[in-house]
């Protein structure tokens, strides 16, 4: 069991939530959390936002019953991490990365950039960051070494610049992952999308969160959550 170190509201519906409890994850993967003893009977999963070894860092937005609850966890609460689970984010060297992200979508972005940077100072990130309001969760993104573009409202997708980038990476609403990739597709060698479903058991055993590509059905918590985008927009 972990506890919680600090729980705070980011604005836009947001909380970034930091624990105890770190290492090895890989950028891109998730945790099934819990707060709570017996209801709502799942536990959520929720992306890792940063992760070094002595903790774990989760931005989440308060959508439903179990986010609400972790939303109420204060420093010293106990919190039920279960992972990490699924495939993160392809780790490369010496390439220009984009990274788009929308909303909540923007969460496993931040350590995915920071662990590129990390791996190899030739990698270039340019972060695309687009949120329906002003909030606290951007100033941290400023910390990163990385080109950073934020828009508050409006598409994010509209502010894409048709660089020529070795590699895209997006997290988001279906719909704006889309149009990342159509708008990617020809000038960059792969797009990677993280997809988001409903998930009951996270390892791979209900098939509740399957996902339909080009390769057929295939699990989100497992195979998943970062699919590339041919095999899931053909
Ligand atoms: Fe059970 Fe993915 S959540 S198989």
């Amino acid at each position: 069991m972990a506890l919680v170190l600090k729980n705070e509201e980011m604005g836009a519906g947001m909380f970034l939530m930091v624990t105890d409890q770190g290492g090895g994850a890989q950028p891109g993967q998730f945790y099934m959390v819990r707060s709570w003893d017996k209801y709502p009977l799942l536990s959520r999963p929720v992306s890792i936002f940063h992760q070094d070894e002595e903790t774990t860092s989760f931005l989440y937005r308060v959508v439903g019953e179990g986010t609400e609850l972790l939303s109420r966890c204060k420093p010293g609460d106990p919190v039920d991490l279960q992972g990490p689970y699924g495939t993160g984010f392809p780790m490369v060297t010496g390439k220009r990365i984009a990274m788009v992200g929308g909303g909540i979508g923007t969460a496993p972005l931040y350590w995915t950039a920071q662990a590129l940077k990390e791996l190899d100072g030739d990698n270039e990130v340019t972060l695309y960051l687009g949120f329906d309001e002003e909030n606290q969760a951007t100033d941290l993104f400023k910390n990163l070494d990385a080109d950073l573009h934020v828009q508050i409202g409006g598409y994010v997708t509209d502010g894409l610049e048709s660089e020529e980038y070795d590699l895209v990476y997006t997290c988001g609403p279906e719909i704006m992952m889309k149009k990342v990739y159509e708008f990617y597709r020809e000038t960059c060698k792969d797009v990677y999308v993280s997809m988001e479903k409903r998930m009951a058991c996270g390892v791979g055993a209900c098939l509740g969160c399957t996902c339909e590509t080009k390769d057929g059905n295939k699990r989100t918590c497992k195979e998943g959550p970062v699919f590339p985008g041919r095999s899931v927009f053909y």
